[in-house]
């Protein structure tokens, strides 16, 4: 019972690098608000990181953003996944940004 409590705990707090406490305190941006909230349920940093990537370039990060938060659910505004990719992409991708 305790051992799979403590086990959750990690997974979370493993799966959630905004949690650490190794991260030094800084503004949150919206974008990485609504990713936290929304999408690191399943997203470990990894599925951005792999040689493998789905979004290619900046469009195509869009795209992918558009595409989960709509399976999550969600009904976000061209604003708020701009935001959304723009952390991915500083973070993760770093494609040149075009205006869409
Ligand atoms: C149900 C689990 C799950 C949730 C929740 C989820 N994702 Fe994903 N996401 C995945 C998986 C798995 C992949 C890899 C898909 C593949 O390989 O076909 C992925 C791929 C992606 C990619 C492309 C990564 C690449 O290879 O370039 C982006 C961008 C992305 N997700 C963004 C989001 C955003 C933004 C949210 C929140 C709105 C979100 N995801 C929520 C599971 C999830």
């Amino acid at each position: 019972m305790t051992k799979r409590w403590i086990f959750g705990v990690l997974l979370v707090c493993l799966g959630n690098p905004a949690v650490a406490d190794t991260q030094p305190k800084r503004d949150t941006s919206r974008g990485e608000l609504l990713y936290s909230t929304y999408c690191t349920a399943c997203h470990s940093d990894q599925i951005h990181w792999r040689d493998k990537k789905i979004a290619t370039d900046w469009i195509g990060l869009n795209a992918q953003v558009r595409h989960w938060q709509g399976i999550m659910g969600q009904v976000w505004s061209d604003d708020d996944i701009v935001e959304v990719a723009r952390y991915l992409n500083v973070l993760h991708y770093h494609y040149p940004e075009h205006v869409k």
